[in-house]
């Protein structure tokens, strides 16, 4: 990747400049918990995003994305919003940093990246963390990572559509090689987990399906949460997300709110409460009850929180008929991969079934990943 980037840079500028990378994410568990103030336990993939930047001493960014074949060129200023999805990702990170008050200047800049779009491995903050990260650097602003984090969430909000969390930008950043980290999403707090479980292997079913509206849908969530603690807040003005909430506060409002406002909190309630019990299994090497918990997440994102689609659920219904350890959707939903703990031994097996099964039913096989926890955003010499 790198040299095809490398290449069409110097016939694009004439030059050579600074190559950056970031990556994409998984998540172990705790999914629709960040912007509900809970845990999340995501690490960096192997798959991500990689650029090459010059600074041009203008006030005007010139982006080729390689894999699209597509040019673009946008000034800095609110009004000078590309339309292009993938340039409002560079644009808006530029937006970002502008806003908290650092100096960005115009840059030349090719990228590429090999994270499958729509799979749930989130490509987009692989893209706002590269530059992000860049930036910084060739700039010299000095932003801590934490902050890098929130401008590509917020890049997410103000220009991309999706009232994101921080989870994905969080790994994006912070990700470390070998390594999953338990985030609180309240505190940010966290915590590097070395995760090589001997005998497993983590691997990703891609649906190859993404339906459409995501992002609403993905916001009318978040909505749901927030009415639910607001209706909690009246009787325990403490809470300040759902995370704070136990079951019990939860059903003191259970006719003060819809019936879909509460099945998306009990979600929400019981995967925070996941997370702690799967860092706890993990800490005594307890396979198989984090994939038991990994089940539970399913059941809750498909029956509660109306996430999963018939092709996530299919999958899931073949991990479980194999008897693989622990199987569920992951990321946001409504389309994308699950990801799967599947015993040595049985994964063969296991993905020879779930390709012929899912090919037999849907009219084409499912794309598989093995995941390789990686570093996240960095310079490459
Ligand atoms: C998407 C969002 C994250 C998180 C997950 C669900 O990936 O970007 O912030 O909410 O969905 O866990």
């Amino acid at each position: 990747m790198k040299s095809r980037i490398s290449e069409k840079f110097r016939t694009l500028f004439g030059k050579d400049g600074e190559f950056f990378a970031s990556a994409g994410r998984i998540n172990l568990i705790g999914e629709h918990t960040d912007y509900n103030g809970g845990y999340v336990f995501p690490g960096a993939i192997d798959k991500g995003m990689m650029s090459e930047i010059m600074l041009n001493g203008t006030d005007k960014v010139c982006a080729y994305a390689l894999d699209l074949d597509e040019y673009v060129e946008f000034g800095l200023r609110e009004e000078d919003a590309p339309s292009q999805s993938w340039a409002r990702y560079i644009f808006g990170v530029c937006r970002e940093i502008i806003k908290k008050g650092g100096k960005v200047g115009g840059f030349n800049t090719v990228f590429a990246g090999d994270v499958p779009l729509g799979a749930g491995m989130s490509s987009s903050a692989a893209l706002e963390s590269t530059f992000a990260f860049a930036l910084n650097e060739l700039f010299n602003l000095g932003i801590g990572k934490f902050d890098l984090a929130r401008i590509g969430q917020a890049t997410e909000h103000n220009y991309c559509g999706v009232k994101c969390g921080i989870m994905d930008q969080f790994a994006s950043i912070f990700g470390k090689k070998g390594s999953l980290i338990r985030l609180d999403c309240k505190t940010l707090e966290y915590k590097y987990y070395p995760f090589d479980p001997e005998g497993y292997r983590l691997v990703l079913l891609d649906s190859v399906v993404k339906h459409e509206l995501a992002s609403s849908a993905y916001n009318r969530r978040r909505e749901s949460c927030e009415r639910a603690v607001a209706a909690i807040r009246k009787n325990h003005p403490e809470v300040e997300f759902l995370r704070d909430a136990g079951k019990e506060w939860l059903d003191e409002v259970k006719t003060d709110i819809s019936e879909e406002d509460y099945k998306r909190a009990e979600y929400v309630i019981e995967e925070v409460q996941r997370v702690i019990d799967v860092c706890d299994a993990l800490e005594k090497g307890d396979y198989e009850t984090v994939g038991r918990k990994m089940y539970e997440t399913h059941d809750g994102m498909s029956r509660l929180y109306e996430v999963s689609c018939e092709e996530l659920d299919f999958l899931n219904d073949i991990a479980r008929k194999c008897g693989v350890t622990g199987s569920r959707v992951m990321g946001g939903g409504f389309g994308g991969c699950t990801i799967n703990l599947v015993k040595e031994e049985l994964y063969d097996r296991f993905i020879a079934e779930a390709r012929a099964a899912f090919k037999e039913r849907f009219g084409h096989e499912p794309k598989v990943y093995d995941v390789v926890i990686s570093d996240g955003a960095r310079k490459l010499e």
